[in-house]
């Protein structure tokens, strides 16, 4: 099927799970996207040219390994817009990677009588580690909430981005509605009064072109797996002041300078923050996927993901009792279309859409905190990128349309 209405040329072929199953509508990108062959590709070739512990060899095959390593890093930095590889830390993931955060950076920083905001779109990986640091430490955890059309609301957030504000945490885009959040204002409220400004790109490295440099961000978390790479890879890129503040998370080897017997002296960033033998497969399959992005040009997804999502919310809009939630403006939303029907459960309209080969998420999207909000115990989500097409779209309003039909001549 031809893309071309939205600009972009069908890359269902260069996904071997999508191009052996021709009849799959995979709209659950969200949770974890398709890989393309360019990047299991380099799995295998790293595993068949350059596999060897790296850091701890003297010998070439080890070198190898440590250049496949560094080299991904580099590539993966270009691709965030950071000049500073060695600012780049991997983790398993953005769940990971928030929780070295909370650990390395809040809770030497963080003390009684401080305050930390987040806002009501975060997931709970990004709620539940500044909560809980919270808690410990006896700080304030306060939630910025949502304009009526699913925006974090900036006014609410410049009152409460107070003198004793120590960190703003917020998601570049929500997961559970697409919101895409405005960074730099949050940056400058955040600044104003010298909080750090944290940022869960979860959603957002995989869609837009991050530029992290000029972003403002102090830190900014990713995971692989939502980007076109492997699962158990992702990162942070933390600015160099925060980053000299932080205290290690994890001890063990290739972290360490100095162990004696009474006490330990650290490694530099990126060492001192990746403890134990590194996940060098994951880094190269990610280096291989944001080639990959790069090559199809982030632009040209974000123009592809804009078109669909408009069609999508055209469509949507036309069946009887669907309601969808968050922005009605697609420029201030990615490609996830969040909705429930009528009073189907929405884990009864997943199951009859996966009959007919339709994949999407039924539930709370880890955001319970925004569902609670939004009265609501699960929503249908529908999200889409660069291999889905118009066709998809269409088969997902069928099939719903089929689901309403069924549940009614049922009822
Ligand atoms: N965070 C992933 C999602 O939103 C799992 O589905």
């Amino acid at each position: 099927m031809a893309v071309a209405d939205t600009g972009l040329r069908d890359l269902r072929p260069d996904f071997p799970l999508l191009a052996a199953n021709p009849g799959l509508v995979y709209l659950d990108s969200a949770a974890t996207s398709q890989k393309p062959r360019v990047v299991l590709d380099a799995l295998r070739a790293y595993y068949e040219t350059a596999n060897a512990n790296p850091h701890r060899g003297a010998y070439k095959l080890s070198g190898a390994a440590t250049d496949a390593y560094h080299g991904a890093r580099q590539a993966i930095a270009e691709f965030l817009g950071a000049r500073d590889a060695e600012t780049l830390l991997f983790t398993r993931g953005t769940t990971e990677a928030v929780n070295l955060l909370a650990t390395g950076w809040g809770q030497a920083h963080v003390h009684r009588g401080d305050r930390i905001v987040v806002t009501r779109l975060e997931h709970h990986a990004n709620f539940v580690p500044w909560q809980q640091l919270a808690r410990a430490v006896g700080a304030e955890f306060r939630i910025c909430e949502l304009t009526k059309d699913g925006q974090v609301d900036l006014d609410q957030m410049r009152a409460l981005v107070t003198a004793n504000t120590k960190l703003v945490a917020f998601g570049h885009v929500s997961n559970a509605l697409g919101t895409i959040n405005d960074v730099r204002e949050i940056v400058k409220i955040a600044h104003a009064i010298g909080a750090v400004a944290f940022c869960d790109g979860a959603q957002g490295a995989p869609h837009l072109r991050v530029g992290f440099d000029a972003l403002g961000v102090d830190a900014y978390a990713f995971s692989g797996h939502k980007m076109l790479g492997p699962m158990g890879i992702g990162g942070v890129i933390v600015r160099r002041p925060v980053l000299e503040a932080m205290h290690p998370y994890q001890f063990g080897g290739d972290m360490i300078e100095f162990v004696f017997d009474g006490d330990t002296t650290w490694n530099v960033p990126p060492h001192k923050f990746e403890a134990g033998t590194p996940n060098v497969e994951g880094a190269v399959g990610l280096a291989a996927a944001v080639r990959y992005l790069d090559g199809v040009g982030m632009e040209a997804i974000r123009a592809h993901e804009v078109a669909l999502t408009r069609y999508a919310m055209k469509q949507l809009a036309e069946i009887e009792d669907l309601h969808l939630f968050g922005p009605t403006d697609v420029g201030t939303r990615s490609g996830v279309v969040s909705f429930t029907l009528g009073d189907i459960h929405p884990h009864d309209v997943s199951t009859m859409l996966d009959v007919d080969g339709i994949c999407v998420r039924a539930g709370h999207h880890c955001a319970q905190p925004l569902m609670r909000a939004l009265h609501q115990s699960a929503t249908v989500r529908a999200s889409f990128y660069v291999y889905n097409s118009t066709s998809d779209v269409d088969a997902l309003v069928a099939s719903l349309q089929r689901a309403v039909a069924r549940f009614h001549a049922g009822a």
